[in-house]
């Protein structure tokens, strides 16, 4: 059977992880995979979450299955989440997965099924997974022109300029917040004129929003996806929990919908939920219940908004110190971007060879397009990483 196959290509951003627990060096640091992680370098549990996880031990009675879209209280708070005080609920649909890259994946196959002709407009660059999970639904990818690397901005003009190549029907990849991975962001002006192009040429949102609370902040974050709510007609939204709720190994997502009316809302919802009974029947439950214990309890939500927010607060400072460390270093503002992006992540703008060299010289691990997690960053080493970088340039 397995003869006629041969050996997967380790995953960039995963394999890195590997090469990085091997290595015995002492000063090494870890930039690569998107985790949070504290000054000591530790992605702790979140102290919500193991409040709720222990509410949770206390009280559930039964491991019974639950549907296919997972805990409706869950799925009902997320949405609140995601589309506050004025969404237009009676037109959104949300169903738990198992992670961001669960709800990417069940999303692409219901729009594979809508429109098997379709093609994915996604940005260049565009997170490296987002390419293998929808030609895997069968659906077809290109590109639109976004990133700047020379001023690390985005090409605002040349990106709709590329999108009104899109025909009619056709899907646009967004990243909802806190671009990966760039780290460069579209302005609220900016997004408005998305919303329209998308409404003028009837192309559909796929919006991306692994990074709710990590960027501007819980509600800022969701501006965007708010924005376009308002304005088009349908679209899908991938949202995960792996990050703003640090439960990343328990896989926790939600996939969400808006259609044109109630009536479409029940379709387009059971197909939705059909696709996961096919992949893999319904999501875990375990951290999904600990989101829904801490986002239905006023003390809770207080409490995790507050962590959450002393972590987004650190990214930033980080950010700023390593800027103003790379212009000491480098005696040009050429870095100086890493301060205005958002997010966890940034590209350094360096070859893939100044790379290796960074991590065959200095044990920095960072992701082949110079791509580095800003939380991976400590404190009290910004100087010496600086230094590193500009060695190699
Ligand atoms: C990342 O981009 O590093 C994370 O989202 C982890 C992943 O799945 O790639």
């Amino acid at each position: 059977m397995f003869e006629t196959l041969t050996a997967a290509p380790p995953d960039k951003i995963l394999s890195l992880s590997v090469a990085f627990r091997a290595d015995n060096r002492p000063e090494k640091m870890d930039l690569g995979v998107g985790v949070y992680k504290d000054s000591t370098g530790a992605t702790v549990i979140m102290k919500a979450v193991r409040e709720a996880e222990k509410r949770l031990y206390d009280s559930q009675t039964t491991k019974t299955y639950l549907g296919m879209g997972g805990d409706d209280g869950f799925n009902k708070a997320m949405l609140k989440m995601v589309f506050g005080a004025d969404g237009d609920y009676a037109r959104l649909f949300a169903g738990q997965t198992a992670g961001g890259t669960g709800a990417l994946r069940t999303l692409a196959e219901l729009l594979a099924r809508a429109r098997p002709d379709a093609t994915v407009w996604l940005s260049d660059p565009t997170w490296a997974n987002h390419f293998p999970i929808l030609k895997a639904a069968g659906l077809n990818t290109t590109t639109y022109p976004y990133f700047d690397a020379a001023t690390g901005k985005v090409k605002f003009d040349a990106m709709l300029e590329g999108l009104k190549a899109a025909k009619a029907g056709d899907i646009v990849l967004l990243h909802g917040c806190c671009h990966n991975p760039t780290g460069a962001n579209l302005t609220i002006e900016q997004w408005d004129k998305v919303a329209d192009l998308l409404v003028a040429q009837n192309l559909f949102p796929f919006v991306d929003l692994a990074y709710q609370g990590f960027g501007d902040g819980l509600e800022d974050d969701c501006a965007p996806t708010r924005l376009l709510a308002k304005k088009v007609p349908e679209m899908a939204i991938a949202t995960s929990c792996s990050k703003n709720f640090s439960v990343y190994r328990d896989r926790v997502g939600c996939a969400m919908l808006l259609c044109k009316d109630a009536d479409a809302v029940k379709i387009a919802g059971s197909q939705l939920l059909m696709m996961t009974r096919t992949m893999y029947s319904m999501p875990p439950d375990h951290a999904a219940a600990a989101v829904r214990i801490i986002l239905e309890d006023e003390a809770l939500t207080a409490n995790w908004k507050a962590e959450l927010e002393e972590m987004r607060l650190r990214m930033l400072n980080l950010r700023k110190g390593f800027a103003e460390a790379l212009r000491r270093y480098s005696n040009s503002d050429r870095f100086d971007f890493i301060a205005e992006h958002r997010g966890m992540f940034s590209r350094l703008g360096i070859t893939e060879a100044q790379v290796d060299r960074l991590r065959e010289e200095y044990g920095i691990y960072m992701v082949g397009d110079s791509r580095f997690n800003v939380a991976g960053l400590k404190e009290d080493r910004l100087d010496e990483l600086a230094k590193a970088v500009v060695s190699v340039l």
